[in-house]
C-alpha cells in the first residue's frame, strides 16, 4: 500500500508497506505489551526505566495504526495482577499514564482517534480517573479508530461484568427468555468494534494473560521476542505481513480462491 510521509523512500519499512495488501488490514489489532523490565535488565537500568521507554513504542504504534486505517486498538497496559508489582513501580505505570495522556491527547484528538479506558477503573486512584475520563471526553466524538487501553483489567472480570449487567436488565425488564452470546458480546468493554483480527504479543511468553478472553476466540497470534520498548512501526508492518499469510477459517475449511476453477 502507498502512504505518503509514513516512512523514508529506501526504507525497510516503505519496503514492508509496499507489501502490505490495504484491503486485508486487521480491522482490530490487540497488544499485549511485554519485555518492559527485561529491555532495562539487559541494559543494567531500573525497571521503570523500560516502562518509560516502552511509552515511546505506544506513540509510535498508536499513530501507526491509525494512519493505516485500523478501526480499533486495544493496548494491554495494567492487569489486575500487576498490582502485586512494587508500590513504587505501580506509582511510577500511573504516574506515565498521566503523562502519555497529557502530552498525547492534542495529538490523538488531531488524529481523530476516540480514547477509552477499559476494565475496572472506579478503583483506580482519582487523579488517573480524572485524567482518564478527561482524555474520554474531550475524543468522545471522534470518528476514526478506537483506542481502548486496558487499565485494572481481567478478561474474566470483563466477562462478569458483561454478565451482572446482563442480569440488572433482565431482572428491571422481567426477561426470562435465554441469554445467547449476542447478549454477552454486546455488553463487553470492546462491543462498539469487531473482534481482534490480529493479537499480538511482544517478548516471548506464550500465554493470553487474562486478556480479551472472549473477544479472542478467532483472533490470529503473533508471538515475537522483540521486548516492547523495541516494537516499533518496523515491527507492527512485519506482524501485519505475517497475518496476511494466515489462512483464517473460523473453524471452516479453506474457501475456495476466486477466480479459480
Ligand atoms: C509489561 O512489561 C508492561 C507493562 C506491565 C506495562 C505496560 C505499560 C506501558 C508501556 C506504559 C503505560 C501505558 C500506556 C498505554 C501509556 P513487564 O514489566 O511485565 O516486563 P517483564 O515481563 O520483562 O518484567
Amino acid at each position: 500500500m502507498e502512504m505518503e510521509g509514513f516512512a523514508p523512500s529506501g526504507s525497510r519499512e516503505a519496503e514492508l508497506l509496499q507489501k502490505i495488501d490495504e484491503s486485508r488490514l486487521p480491522r482490530h489489532l490487540a497488544v499485549i505489551m511485554d519485555g518492559n523490565g527485561r529491555w532495562a535488565g539487559s541494559r543494567s537500568l531500573p525497571r521503570v526505566a523500560g516502562h518509560r521507554a516502552g511509552i515511546e513504542s505506544v506513540r509510535e504504534i498508536v499513530e501507526s495504526s491509525a494512519r493505516l486505517g485500523m478501526e480499533a486498538l486495544t493496548l494491554y497496559a495494567f492487569s489486575v495482577e500487576n498490582w502485586k508489582r512494587p508500590r513504587s513501580e505501580v506509582r511510577t505505570l500511573m504516574a506515565l499514564l498521566k503523562k502519555y495522556l497529557r502530552q498525547e491527547l492534542g495529538q490523538i484528538h488531531a488524529n481523530n482517534i476516540r480514547f477509552l479506558a477499559i476494565g475496572r477503573i472506579r478503583e483506580l486512584e482519582a487523579s488517573v480517573r480524572e485524567e482518564l475520563r478527561h482524555a474520554m471526553r474531550v475524543t468522545a466524538k471522534n470518528t476514526g479508530m478506537h483506542l481502548y487501553v486496558a487499565l485494572n483489567y481481567s478478561g474474566r472480570a470483563e466477562i462478569v461484568d458483561a454478565f451482572n449487567l446482563l442480569l440488572r436488565e433482565r431482572r428491571k425488564n422481567g426477561d426470562t427468555a435465554p441469554v445467547d452470546e449476542e447478549a454477552i458480546a454486546r455488553r463487553l468493554y470492546t462491543s462498539a468494534v469487531p473482534d481482534p483480527d490480529l493479537l499480538i504479543r511482544t517478548s516471548g511468553e506464550m500465554r493470553i494473560s487474562n486478556f480479551l478472553l472472549w473477544q479472542i476466540a478467532y483472533s490470529e497470534i503473533y508471538i515475537t521476542p522483540t521486548y516492547w520498548p523495541d516494537f516499533r512501526r518496523l515491527h507492527l508492518l512485519e506482524a501485519i505481513l505475517e497475518y496476511q499469510k494466515r489462512d483464517r477459517r473460523y473453524g471452516g475449511i479453506q474457501a475456495p480462491c476466486e477466480g479459480k476453477p
